[in-house]
């Protein structure tokens, strides 16, 4: 033996035994008894510690996997306000009949898209009912729970709007209506919130129109056998009245559709702090 070795066992009070491994591919190594009476096999020993790093650095390599899927949906979404990244499930309150009955449907809709499976989503109802905060609470949910290779993304019509106004005086800007589009494009679930809004109240924003008209083609196009959540305060004649009926008619066939026709604004109070 080594005399190092042969030091270091005597200082740890570490044995030879006469017996040897007993699994296969060890038979040459023989038992060693440590000071407290473990018996064990130096090769077997080695294997575990090798396996545990392994099992470390996977840990790790998941965890940031996971960081860079985090940071996608953070990085590139856009929202109208920051708020809306709280919303979730857990803080998503259910009392009134219609939102329960909502709830529990989109859970049925994100176990769906986790396993695997294709399709589009409309919310639809009048503003403050609470359909950006179900649609970030459903993508947050698939960007947490979905396949790792999948990209999530969320969009609010309006910040996007905002973003391409602003390129429009500014050569260095990154957000032109090309880029958005490419975006939605390639992401494999997208959430496109408050279509139809952009149009004003009073009078039309023909641009702005245009330009969602656009991207709600490119929907019907770039993204088939993608999945997409569309939120909307307007109704289905309103958005045909707004944007191509031909368009409109494709996006809203085979459809999941979420309605809210009987649920109280949020935002004025309603029936949360009762
Ligand atoms: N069921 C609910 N439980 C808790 N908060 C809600 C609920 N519905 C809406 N809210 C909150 O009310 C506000 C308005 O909801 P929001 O999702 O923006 O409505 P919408 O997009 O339909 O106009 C948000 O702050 C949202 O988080
Ligand atoms: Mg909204
Ligand atoms: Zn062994």
């Amino acid at each position: 033996m080594q005399p190092i070795l042969e030091q270091m066992m005597q200082r740890t009070k570490t044995t030879f035994l006469s017996e040897h491994c007993e699994v296969e591919g060890h038979e040459k190594y023989q038992l060693m008894k440590l000071s407290n009476g473990t018996v064990l096999c130096p090769r077997c020993e080695t294997e575990r510690k090798n396996e545990a790093i392994e099992k470390k650095n996977e840990d790790l390599f998941e965890r940031l996997e996971n960081r860079l899927r985090h940071a996608y949906l953070k990085d590139k979404s856009l929202v109208s306000d920051k708020p809306l990244w709280d919303a979730g499930f857990k803080n998503y309150v259910a009392e009134e009949e219609e939102v329960v009955k909502n709830k529990r449907y989109i859970n049925i809709l994100v176990k769906r898209y986790l396993s695997g499976e294709v399709f589009n989503t409309w919310l639809m109802g009048d503003p403050g009912v609470g359909k950006s905060h179900l649609s970030m609470a459903t993508i947050k949910n698939i960007n947490e729970y979905g396949a790792k290779d999948k990209k999530c993304l969320y969009i609010s019509v309006a910040a996007m709007l905002r973003k391409i106004k602003s390129s429009y005086g500014n050569k260095e800007s990154i957000y032109t209506e090309d880029y958005f589009i490419e975006l939605m494009g390639e992401v494999d679930f997208l959430v496109l919130d408050d279509i139809g809004s952009e149009s004003g109240s009073i009078g039309t924003d023909k641009k702005a129109t245009d330009f969602v008209h656009r991207v709600l083609y490119e929907i019907g196009d770039m993204r088939q056998g993608k999945s997409t959540i569309i939120t909307t305060n307007a109704s289905w004649e309103e958005l045909e009245g707004l944007y191509d009926k031909k368009i409109i008619s494709r996006l809203r066939s085979k459809i999941e559709l979420i309605k809210f026709t009987n649920t109280t604004d949020k935002r004025i109070g309603g029936c949360l702090n009762e």
